[in-house]
């Protein structure tokens, strides 16, 4: 029998690439996407074309978490196996500075699903996209075992979200899990978060386009790793007999220095010659080292990252530099985001 999935966030980096995963094993998947008076849905544009075709399997519907009657009818409607929660707004700057937004959307909009959920008697599979983060001020390297200690409103939410998909499971025997999933990058990538940022920026100079690219804090350490295979862990977290919290991560730590190096460096450039520091991109507090231990789930689910950090700054970069030569003016037209945006 053909499986149904519903992803929220299904517009995003990471919920395009769970549905395209999910459509090669046979799914019919079911996307959640906010209502906006222009286009959002760059990303699964190629997947919706043929919403109209008897074979069809992959289907979008409008709404967002903070309509819980909305939730429940839906998932009354699509009555799926499996539930991937992936909606919020992910950028941890921004919740700096629209707090309640951000424990709106990652951590409330969590707990109105999961009621919808229980209330629907659906009995679907649930997978709640817990993040890094979460762990904040805990030193490296961060496991299953380290304790949250965020540092930020998005990282506070998303901690509320991760005890409260633990009590549903708790309390309710729900098959409801949280990954926690270390920073993962790919062409995709929203142009807000540094590794996009950059990736980019090396394009438009390369190209003669800009002369410099503003960033902050350089020092911060990240595990950086490649999003295709993260989503692949999200599929396997739940395919587990037992419902487990697992860490997803490469272990390997780099700064946001090595980043911007490395990228520079693939495209012949002298970073040093390009990159300016404006303050107005450091944060309140920074969340220092995030290197995560995914041991557990190499031995429960046998997950294990193959593109390294090298490999995942060459794919970012030489996606940015394609991009520009063939997207030619509409590219040339949106220069870097003016900073309030980003
Ligand atoms: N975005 C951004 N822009 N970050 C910068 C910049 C800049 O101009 N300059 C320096 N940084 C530093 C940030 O201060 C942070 O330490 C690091 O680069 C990474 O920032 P982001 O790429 O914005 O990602 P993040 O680590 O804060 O959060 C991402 O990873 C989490 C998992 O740990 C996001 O994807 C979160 O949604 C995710 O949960």
């Amino acid at each position: 029998m053909t499986k149904r999935a519903l992803i929220t966030g299904v517009t995003g980096q990471d919920g395009s690439y769970l549905a395209e995963l999910l459509l090669t094993k046979g799914y019919e998947v079911h996307g959640l996407a906010r209502r906006t008076s222009s286009v959002n849905t760059s990303r699964v544009a190629h997947l919706v074309e043929d919403t109209h075709a008897p074979d069809c399997r992959f289907f979008l519907h409008r709404g967002d978490l903070s309509d819980g009657g909305r939730l429940l009818s839906l998932l009354q409607q699509v009555r799926p196996d499996e539930v991937y929660n992936l909606a919020a707004e992910s950028y941890v700057g921004a919740s700096f500075e629209e707090p309640e937004h951000a424990g709106e959307a990652a951590g409330v909009g969590a707990v109105r699903l999961l009621e919808a959920l229980r209330m629907s008697g659906v009995g679907a599979r649930f997978y709640q996209a817990g993040s890094s983060e979460m762990y904040g001020a805990e030193p490296p390297p961060q496991s299953e075992d380290t304790p949250l200690r965020p540092r930020s409103p998005y990282g506070a939410a998303k901690a509320y979200a991760h005890w409260l998909t633990t009590t549903y499971r708790e309390s309710y025997g729900m098959h409801a899990v949280n990954g926690i999933l270390f920073n993962h990058e790919s062409p995709r990538r929203g142009e807000v978060f540094v590794t996009r940022k950059v990736t980019r920026a090396v394009a438009r100079i390369q190209a003669g386009l800009d002369d410099f690219v503003y960033l902050g804090n350089l020092d911060a350490v990240r595990d950086w790793g490649y999003a295709p295979e993260y989503v692949e862990g999200m599929w396997r977290m739940l395919q587990a007999d037992e419902p487990e919290d697992l860490v997803l991560a490469t272990g390997e730590r780099a700064t946001v220095r090595d980043f911007v190096a490395a990228a520079f460096d693939h495209a012949g450039l002298d970073w040093e010659k390009h990159v300016r520091f404006d303050e107005r991109y450091l944060r309140p507090v920074e969340v220092d080292a995030l290197v995560g231990d995914a041991s557990r789930a190499e031995q429960r689910i046998g997950w294990k990252p193959e593109v390294r950090f090298a490999e995942l700054v060459r794919i970012m970069v030489d996606a940015d530099i394609e991009a520009l030569k063939h997207e030619g003016r509409h590219w040339i037209d949106r220069p870097q985001l003016p900073a309030w945006q980003d």
